[in-house]
């Protein structure tokens, strides 16, 4: 359903995903900051790692809207940054490590399906 049909791509969102859900998890049984830290410190690094694929992509294909798209991956980058900072600075993370899972996951969801997708759809007709 939130295929870009670009393989290495729709590689790195499933990775993305399975992050999340390891995070979620993480959460549920109470397994510690140190895991929800590690986690978040992988979901910033990866999330990087993934947006700069994702951008050299569309620079390579003229992706009109690539100044925009870019824009929401920094919007995320500086929110992950932001709430890592939080987590490091308080003691109970309880609340929040909640409300950091709620913004990665729905983030993550909808750019893909209404940002990704649109660069997908635009590759598919420059293509065909
Ligand atoms: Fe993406
Ligand atoms: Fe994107």
């Amino acid at each position: 359903m939130l295929k870009t049909d670009v393989a290495e791509i729709d590689d790195q969102h499933k990775e993305l995903f399975a992050r999340i859900a390891a995070f979620a998890e993480a959460v549920r049984k109470e397994k510690g900051r140190d895991e929800v830290e590690r986690l978040l410190e992988f979901m910033e690094s990866y999330s990087n790692e993934h947006f700069a694929t994702e951008e050299a992509l569309l620079e390579k294909n003229g992706f009109p809207q690539l100044a925009a798209h870019k824009g929401h991956h920094d919007y995320f980058r500086r929110n992950v940054a932001a709430v890592k900072r939080q987590l490091q600075a308080t003691q109970d993370g309880g609340q929040l490590v909640n409300k950091i899972y709620e913004m990665l996951s729905v983030w993550l969801f909808a750019h893909i399906k209404n940002m990704d997708l649109a660069w997908a759809t635009f590759l598919k007709k420059k293509n065909t």
